[in-house]
């Protein structure tokens, strides 16, 4: 039976030990809009060595002079995870990548080449045999520079079997130590998924001296089943990403994966060495910085995933919680709440609440955020965790903003035309503007363009509240486009037209932020 004791299964033997290797940063910085600073990206993977995730995947070095110092800056603070950089199979990519990881403690190069006909015929536009050398020279190059090596066969599911043999065995021989079959388009199905890898471990040559490893994309909403069951046919790494964040549709999600692992520790007799009461964490933080909200009823990290909302449930539940849950919150980092927080709540308290929810802030955060915890605790009456996470995710998203909304007055209602009237200061600088528009959030657009004249295109507008009842907090995340980049801007207030501005602010900051780090070599992120 499945019940939450199986969370605490013990593991069977170190051959069922599954290798996490986590690539938000990299295959989930690649999905549109969600680009990190590299602040962030440094906080990000503090957080996940800190979960015990085995790799984290930095970037891709020669993208650009960002993912560049991106993949060099965490390769020297983390010390526990192996720090990997992906390239394609030429030798000025894997320069650049082991250059970018020079200082790891534990460093990987990660190479990729297509092997599916599709793939090696219309965007490698190379003969067969042309990428088998490719692999050869590339892998032996890179295994002259560093020692751990994983290749990737780009679009495996759809590669004839033949030809991936032949590709993984140039792979082996020239040293790659773990062979990834990527589902790039998430195309393959579980059981398929499966004998892809026990027919490749058993018939390539030397499969039994490296590690194999999954990597699902879920155009399909497959990605976690199919990570599951490339487990069940031999893989002993799996590459996910927090939230699933991804290209397209997505990655499998990484919290899905290790608690799938630990709750059916009874039947999936594997395990990995991920603590999973730090995934609440991760997942608020990669949301935050990414302004991607996390849907309600996401399994795992989801507001709902715990909620039980019908009588039938929240009778069975004040019985006995595993009627209705197969694992605990506080098991993936979600607290049962102990503190309630108020305006006379006081420094230490706060500070204990934010240690609850999973927030180590520095002095200056920390009295920042206290700061904005007294003015929401004046407007609202009650404070809830969810309050208290926009309002800290919101410092710490434009904490190093060079444009900041100072002042915001609106005129709206069913007269037109709305007006708004706006200051901010940029570099310290007070500029103020007033701008009518086809509505209040227009309106305060236009302000800004008028403060902040840019080309960017707005191409997400979106509000939700963070908690219930009229005094909520707004959270808004704004997207922009320009010259193909994209940023992603986030705030929260209990007035929606403040946050409004402050996302958009946020974003334009973000933007112009990018805009600097763009490298002269930068390129499209695909390979
Ligand atoms: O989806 C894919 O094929 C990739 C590779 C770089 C591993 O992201
Ligand atoms: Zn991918």
């Amino acid at each position: 039976m499945t019940t939450p004791a199986n969370e605490s299964a013990a593991p069977r033997s170190e051959r069922d030990r599954v290798i996490v290797f986590d690539t938000t940063m990299r295959d989930g910085e690649q999905s549109p809009g969600a680009s990190m600073s590299l602040e962030e990206k440094i906080e990000l993977a503090k957080i996940l060595e800190e979960m015990r995730v085995d790799v984290i995947e930095a970037g891709f070095p020669i993208a650009s002079n960002g993912d560049f110092e991106a993949v060099r800056e965490v390769s020297k603070i983390v010390t526990e995870s192996t720090i990997a950089g992906l390239c394609r199979a030429n030798l000025v990519d894997i320069d650049r990548c082991a250059e970018a990881i020079r200082h790891a403690k534990r460093g990987r190069i990660h190479i990729v080449i297509a092997t599916s006909p599709l793939h090696i015929k219309h965007k490698l536009q190379m003969e067969p045999e042309d990428v088998l050398e490719a692999i050869t020279r590339s892998v032996s190059h890179a295994r002259n520079l560093c020692d751990d090596i994983e290749w990737s066969a780009e679009d495996a599911t759809r590669s004839e079997p033949e030809f991936l043999r032949r590709a993984i065995e140039a792979a082996i021989r020239a040293g790659a130590r773990t062979i990834n079959l990527p589902d790039t388009v998430g195309y393959t199905y579980p059981s398929e998924y499966a004998a892809l890898f026990q027919d490749m471990i058993a018939t390539v040559e030397g499969a039994d001296e490296v590690v194999f490893s999954t990597h699902c994309h879920n155009d399909l909403g497959l990605a976690v089943a199919n990570s599951l069951a490339g487990i069940q046919g031999g893989a002993r790494q799996v590459e996910c990403a927090i939230n699933g964040l991804g290209e397209r549709a997505g990655n499998a999600a990484l919290e899905e994966i290790v608690m799938a692992l630990k709750v059916r520790a009874d039947r999936l007799l594997y395990f990995t060495s991920v603590e999973p009461q730090h995934i609440t964490r991760a997942s608020r933080y990669v949301s935050a910085i990414t302004g991607f909200p996390v849907q309600f009823n996401k399994a795992i990290v989801g507001k709902n995933a715990f909620a039980h909302e019908s009588g039938i449930h929240q009778d069975g539940m004040l019985k006995n919680r595993e009627t209705y849950e197969i694992m605990t919150p506080e098991s993936v980092g979600q607290a049962a709440s102990s503190l309630v927080m108020g305006k006379h709540s006081g420094s230490h308290a706060f500070r204990a609440k934010l240690k609850e929810l999973g927030y180590e802030l520095g002095q200056n955060a920390l009295k920042d955020a206290f700061v904005r915890f007294k003015d929401l605790a004046d407007k609202k009456k009650h404070v809830f965790d969810d309050d208290i996470i926009a309002l800290v995710d919101d410092a710490l998203a434009s904490g190093a903003d060079r444009i900041q909304v100072k002042n915001l007055r609106v005129i709206a209602g069913t007269e037109g035309p709305q007006e708004a009237f706006l200051t901010v200061t940029i570099d310290g600088e007070e500029k103020s503007a007033n701008a009518t528009g086809d509505g209040p959030v227009d309106a305060v657009f236009n302000a800004i363009h008028k403060v902040a004249p840019h080309e960017a295109i707005l191409r997400l507008f979106q509000v939700h509240a963070v908690t219930e009842g009229t005094d909520a907090q707004a959270q808004v995340s704004v997207r922009l486009e320009e010259d193909g980049r994209i940023a992603t801007g986030q705030a929260a207030d209990t007035d929606t037209l403040t946050a409004s501005a402050k996302a958009y602010v946020n974003a334009l900051n973000n933007l112009m932020a990018r805009k600097e780090k763009s490298a002269p070599n930068a390129i499209a992120s695909g390979f």
